[in-house]
């Protein structure tokens, strides 16, 4: 199928062309790896979010929401660990006057001599390491002062970890039990890059598990395969998802345990989501800080403090790998084509509604009738605009997997064409019966044509 590989750039430049993702700010020169989403960015967006939530949420009895705020009381962030220990050893190259993280410099171009890593040239001219906080502060009210700090939440979990008392009491939850929370998370990455994947401002899909510590090991495991599961079920190539355990090293400050769910992204194997056993560093750490016992009491006064499983995702990584799945291009009839096989309930758009020909009243009078139906329930598009062939080639760059035709015979009979993006096959419908089969479409399972 794929005729060559996929590169970042190749999906940059189809972000662009079709409306997906701009650069941030480009009337002003833009902002360096700053993101803003168009029409289909956000359509894709909302389906990952969707597809999460129904997962993590809608789809258990075990599971509930909460959406906390970005700006937490700075103490929170004290007893996370963030203050201190949130991070990067940073180098400035006092010749280029580029800022590298000093445990990344062989991933790092040289600003002078991009074939070389920084520290690779007689010129360069590096600073001592020095850690760098990735957190973003602010300050709160109209003063100025230390009493004003704060900081603009790396992650979303802190927000499920200060709201365990309320929801174990008012939600009636005992262990195991989950809170899940999707939300815009920032940090001031030194390096970011490549394109969505390392973004300072990111929405990340986090749910924290409660579980009795016994059973943290197993919930860990269940959590590394349900979570790679979704994955495969929204399409993503089994061949090009792994798990990768972290050495004792290179865990968190607060991990028993993590596994890197990685996907093979065009700059090569990357994490992709963690899955972590965060023990019960969070709750005590918080219950210090806030001399508040966050701890779980059974009906029969057992009490302990939970373990944590912790599945986190960023929108925006899932966004990068469900594209780069799905990017092919072929030849078809002479002529290349390029399509987006983007599993029917992740693409932005589910079917398009043409008249073969955008002029003729009768057709387009059948199109928008079929259209308005149909997006009542569905994002779907009309488009009578050009050659027909050209409309289906739009359809296919966003990943549009089916399109209704509406043609002379439709006048005739009431039929239209079905047109399936992969297949390319066609077959006729009756027209009050399209509905009903892009319902049954939807729901049936999709595998992707590019193989394992
Ligand atoms: N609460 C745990 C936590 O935040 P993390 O590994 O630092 O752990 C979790 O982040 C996930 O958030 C990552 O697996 C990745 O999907 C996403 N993520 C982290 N930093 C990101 C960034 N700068 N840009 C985009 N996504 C990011």
């Amino acid at each position: 199928m794929a005729t060559e590989a996929v590169t970042m750039d190749k999906i940059v430049s189809l972000c662009r062309r079709r409306g997906f993702v701009f650069p941030s700010s480009e009337i002003y020169g833009g902002l360096g790896s700053t993101y803003d989403y168009g029409h289909y960015g956000v359509l894709l967006k909302n389906n990952i979010r969707s597809r999460w939530f129904e997962a993590m949420v809608r789809d258990r009895d075990d599971i509930v929401a909460i959406d906390s705020a970005i700006i937490l009381h700075p103490r929170v962030w004290e007893a996370s660990g963030h203050v201190e220990g949130f991070t990067d050893p940073l180098v400035d190259c006092r010749t280029c006057k580029l800022r590298f993280r000093a445990d990344k410099l062989d991933d790092a171009q040289c600003g002078r001599k991009p074939s070389k890593h920084p520290g690779g040239t007689p010129e360069c001219d590096l600073t001592e390491a020095r850690q760098f906080n990735l957190m973003f502060e602010t300050s709160v009210g109209p003063i100025q002062d230390a009493g004003s700090r704060a900081f603009l939440r790396p992650e979303t979990a802190q927000g499920i970890f200060i709201n365990f008392k309320n929801v174990l009491q008012l939600a009636r939850r005992r262990p195991p039990f989950g809170i899940a929370q999707v939300g815009k998370s920032f940090r001031n990455e030194i390096t970011p890059g490549n394109f969505l994947f390392r973004v300072r401002e990111f929405e990340q899909m986090e749910m924290e598990y409660f579980v009795p510590p016994a059973e943290a090991e197993r919930w860990y495991r269940y959590w590394i395969d349900e979570r790679v599961g979704w994955y495969l079920r929204y399409g993503l190539r089994q061949s090009h998802v792994r798990v990768r355990e972290h050495t004792p090293e290179e865990r968190s400050h607060y991990s028993q345990g993590t596994s890197d769910i990685e996907y093979l992204y065009p700059i090569g194997w990357s994490e992709l989501e963690g899955v972590a056993n965060r023990g019960d560093y969070d709750l005590t750490r918080h219950t210090e800080f806030s001399t508040t016992k966050l701890e779980y009491v059974g009906p029969d006064g057992e009490r302990y403090t939970p373990y944590v499983v912790e599945p986190a995702v960023s929108i925006e990584r899932i966004f990068v790998a469900m594209l780069v799945d799905a990017y092919d291009e072929e030849e078809v009839a002479g002529r290349q084509r390029t399509v987006l096989r983007l599993h029917p309930q992740m693409a932005p758009v589910v079917a398009a509604v043409l008249p073969l020909i955008g002029r003729d009243d009768g057709l387009v009078g059948k199109a928008r009738g079929l259209y308005e139906e149909l997006r009542r329930r569905h994002v779907v598009e009309y488009d009578d605009n050009g050659a027909i062939g050209r409309r289906y080639r739009r359809q296919d760059e966003i990943g549009t997997p089916w399109a209704f035709t509406i043609d002379e015979q439709t006048l005739a009979d009431d039929t239209v064409t079905v047109r399936d993006r992969d297949s390319l096959a066609q077959e006729r419908l009756a027209i009050g019966g399209v509905h009903a089969w892009l319902d049954d479409a939807l729901a049936r399972g999709w595998k992707t044509p590019r193989g394992e």
